[in-house]
């Protein structure tokens, strides 16, 4: 059995797996098949992949000899083309909103796993390509913040006398939200979050954080860790609370959000006109609309001397980490896809396979993706 690892298109710098994890699947009695270059972004160069066990050649090698893919972001309509029926991908496709490529891959009979949907059980956490992704995004997030400030993060103090410390307020505590916390506190921030969980309360003092809480929010516990849609009142009162911290903050990281649903809005236009000159807003929810009013994805807006950015993918700024992270998640999936023998052994009973497997047999296999799907016609 073969399996092939995709080079990602530009301008993604990452790759599905490093050689390092190439050697660990050559371990399960596969054969490994990698793209010219497909690692260079992440400065891993084919000799490399060659020592580690695979062999080097063109996309169109890549694409006809492999049983299973491997990839980080959605392939374009022609390499979907390419593919064969009864082949298996395995990728990051984001099937909740690219519909279009959901489409593509049943017409042609591909196998699709995408893992950003991965059941989030305890079993799945080495899986969780969210997770890890999420982790490289909070920590990068800090450190653009910190770079495009227009001071020190930790207070000095010097014969020039005595710098205050910054202040970083976290929207959304979940895993990013957590690592830029961590990342803050580390750089001597003084650090405040909020977010509508209050289980995360100690989590984030334990982390030397201080805990914003605004009464009345919907805590849905049967949400599997996940938030809910809050009522109007609160939103406002939220969005009231949030304005008085973010007033006080030099940096602020926007990472609120709700799977499949536009990003909850946190912060006003008004607010981010009222902050002080010079001060950053990350937000790293830009792709799904931004927790802030003037969040353009991809862009940064400067508004009164405030800088918004919309930078949608931090994992690919730090390559080689986040890769090492991906393939690391994607290997320890493949484990569930694989037999003894080395042979594709799809067992659609384990609820981890079933949860993350988009498309089969020309089907759409994920109930919510399909519910998303019909909602949308
Ligand atoms: P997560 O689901 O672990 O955490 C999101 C947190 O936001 C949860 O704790 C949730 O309770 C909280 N939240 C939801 N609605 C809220 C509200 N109205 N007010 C306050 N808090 C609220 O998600 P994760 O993995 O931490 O990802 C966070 C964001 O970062 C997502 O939008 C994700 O798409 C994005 N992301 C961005 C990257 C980038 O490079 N820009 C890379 C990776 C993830």
């Amino acid at each position: 059995m073969k399996i092939g690892i995709l080079k990602e298109k530009e301008p993604e710098k990452r790759v599905a797996m490093l050689p390092d994890g190439v050697a660990d699947l050559v371990k399960l009695k596969v054969s490994v098949i990698v793209e010219k270059d497909a690692g260079a972004g992440s400065f891993a160069d084919d000799n490399a992949y060659r020592e580690s066990g695979a062999a080097v050649d063109t996309r169109d090698a890549v694409l006809k000899g492999s049983n299973i893919i491997l990839m980080i972001n959605a392939p374009d309509r022609d390499t979907i083309k390419r593919m064969k029926e009864g082949q298996v991908v395995v990728a990051a496709v984001n099937p909740l909103v690219n519909h279009d490529v959901v489409t593509r891959f049943a017409e042609s009979g591909v196998t699709l796993f995408s893992l950003d949907v991965l059941p989030r059980t305890t079993r799945a956490q080495a899986m969780d390509i969210l997770s890890s992704q999420a982790t490289v995004a909070g920590y990068k997030a800090v450190l653009d913040a910190a770079c495009r400030l227009n001071g020190f993060l930790p207070m000095f103090m010097s014969a020039a006398g005595t710098i205050k410390p910054s202040r970083v307020l976290v929207l959304g505590a979940g895993v990013a939200g957590l690592q830029a916390i961590a990342t803050a506190r580390k750089l001597g921030a003084v650090v405040e979050a909020f977010d509508v969980r209050s289980a995360v309360k100690e989590e984030v003092q334990s982390l030397g954080a201080k805990f914003v809480e605004v009464e009345g929010a919907i805590d849905d516990t049967s949400a599997g860790g996940y938030a809910v849609e809050q009522t109007e009142a609160f939103k406002q009162r939220q969005q009231q609370m949030i304005q008085e911290h973010c007033l006080k903050a030099d940096i602020v990281i926007c990472t609120a959000q709700i799977p499949g649903r536009k990003a909850p809005l946190l912060v006003r236009k008004e607010t981010v006109e009222a902050m002080k000159p010079g001060s950053v807003i990350i937000d790293l929810a830009a792709s799904t609309g931004g927790n802030c009013a003037l969040t353009r994805n991809d862009e940064v807006v400067v508004v009164n001397g405030v800088s918004v950015v919309g930078e949608s993918n931090y994992p690919s700024a730090m390559p080689t980490d986040a890769s090492q992270m991906f393939g690391k998640n994607m290997i320890n999936f493949l484990k569930l896809l694989i037999d003894d023998s080395g042979n594709i052994n799809l067992d659609f009973g384990d609820e981890l396979v079933k949860g993350t497997c988009v498309t089969h047999a020309k089907e759409i296999m994920h109930e919510r993706v399909r519910e998303f799907m019909n909602s949308k016609k």
